[in-house]
């Protein structure tokens, strides 16, 4: 594509940051450069305003100021939501059995299997539809009064469906177990009312809606059983140590301020587009599915698979033509291994190895994505007749 700007279209990698971010975040980086928990007024103002933006989360998520841990991101979030829920589960009442989806990212599903693999918990996975989706009824039928807690994520980052949280946490409510949902993916497309969703832990990262990289929060609901996983100061609460980063934290509140103020309008104008990418693949390219629901997914997110495609050499095709998209899931060119979210889904190997993430954002525009649908089926046909799959 010479000459011409590359088209980006994996906004649920990451975000640009939103320049009002920027701005709200300076000060921080300069004359309120102080440590939140000294005593002096160096260390005032920067507390005041660590505190300040977990207020502002709380408001957003519908949650107390003393519900939201800061953490590094979004996986140190779900790592301390797993770890820390379920070392205390068992501490307290002997639960020793974990309820996953199959269809986590690896920040939860990696956890889980150290979990299983060096400290002895049973691991269970439920099973998902052809659509990604957990059955409410499913949970019910596996929980136990053993079950330490249920992780179930909520918008997904590779095949873009939502799962029927609200239901499922009433289930496990009802049961007394905690359920933790990783809404990583979530925070610039669903509304995320911690009541409404009945969770007792949530997940976030800032870089997804528009914030920096490196910070993001977990929601703990008052009285969820949680052993600190990163030990040494009684930062946040005495749940997770460390002097906050707080140029990070006020950005990550003023973008997810942003994001959940400016939601319908955003979801309104992405989801137009995002139809608009799905129904012209599926129109125009042979041997091709859509990964996901049609209807219950992420605004921004579309992802498909094409039948005996390598999907790496189709990304690289595309970056060529100036198109960033993802696969959606971490496979190497030369050892290509299916993703366990498409092979959970009941994909085989050779659908599943040819998979396609195509997800918009703020600046996404209906030029970029004609432009996106008339060059997709070229770079298909030919990457189909090199045979590279
Ligand atoms: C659903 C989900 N959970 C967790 C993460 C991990 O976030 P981070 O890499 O920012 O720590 C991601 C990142 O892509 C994600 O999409």
């Amino acid at each position: 594509m010479s000459g011409s700007k590359p088209i980006y279209l994996d906004y649920a990698a990451t975000t640009p940051l939103d320049p009002r971010v920027l701005e709200a975040m300076q000060p921080y980086f300069g004359a309120d450069f102080g440590n939140p928990s000294s005593v002096h007024g160096f260390g005032q103002r920067a507390e005041t305003a660590l505190e300040d933006a977990r207020q502002r989360m709380a408001d957003l998520l519908n949650a107390k100021p003393e519900e939201i841990i800061f953490t590094s991101g979004g996986t140190e979030s779900d790592n301390l939501a797993l770890g820390g829920a379920a070392m205390a589960a068992r501490q307290k009442r002997g639960a020793n059995h974990i309820l996953m989806s199959p269809v986590e990212h690896h920040a939860i599903s990696k956890t889980a299997e150290q979990l299983a693999s060096h400290f002895g918990f049973e691991l269970e996975l439920l099973p998902v539809d052809e659509l990604g989706m957990v059955q409410p009824e499913e949970v019910s039928k596996r929980i136990r009064p053993e079950t330490a807690l249920a992780s179930i994520i909520l918008g997904n980052n590779e095949i873009g469906t939502i799962n029927p949280i609200e239901e499922i946490a009433a289930i496990c409510r009802e049961r007394g177990v905690a359920l933790h949902s990783d809404a990583v993916q979530s925070g610039a497309y669903l509304r995320l009312d911690v009541q409404k969703l009945g969770v007792d832990l949530l997940s976030i990262g800032a870089h997804k809606f528009y914030g920096p990289k490196g910070v993001g929060a977990l929601y703990v609901r008052s009285g969820t059983p949680l052993l600190p996983m990163q030990t040494g100061g009684s930062h946040e609460f005495g749940l997770r140590a460390g002097t906050p980063n707080v140029a990070y934290i006020v950005g990550m509140a003023t973008a997810f301020e942003i994001a959940q103020t400016e939601i319908e309008q955003r979801a309104g104008k992405l989801s137009k587009l995002r139809d608009k990418v799905i129904e012209g693949v599926l129109k125009s390219i042979p041997d091709t599915k859509l990964s996901g629901h049609r209807h219950l997914r992420l605004a921004n997110h579309a992802s498909f698979v094409f039948k005996g495609v390598d999907g790496n050499a189709l990304l690289m095709l595309l970056d060529n033509a100036g198109f960033a998209c993802s696969s959606g899931s971490a496979c190497k060119t030369g050892d290509p291994e299916p993703s366990d979210v498409l092979l959970a889904m009941g994909f085989s190997r050779d659908w599943a190895l040819g998979s396609l993430r195509v997800t918009l954002g703020i600046h996404t525009t209906n030029e970029d994505i004609e432009s996106f649908l008339t060059t997709l089926p070229k770079l298909l046909a030919r990457v189909r007749s090199l045979e590279i799959a």
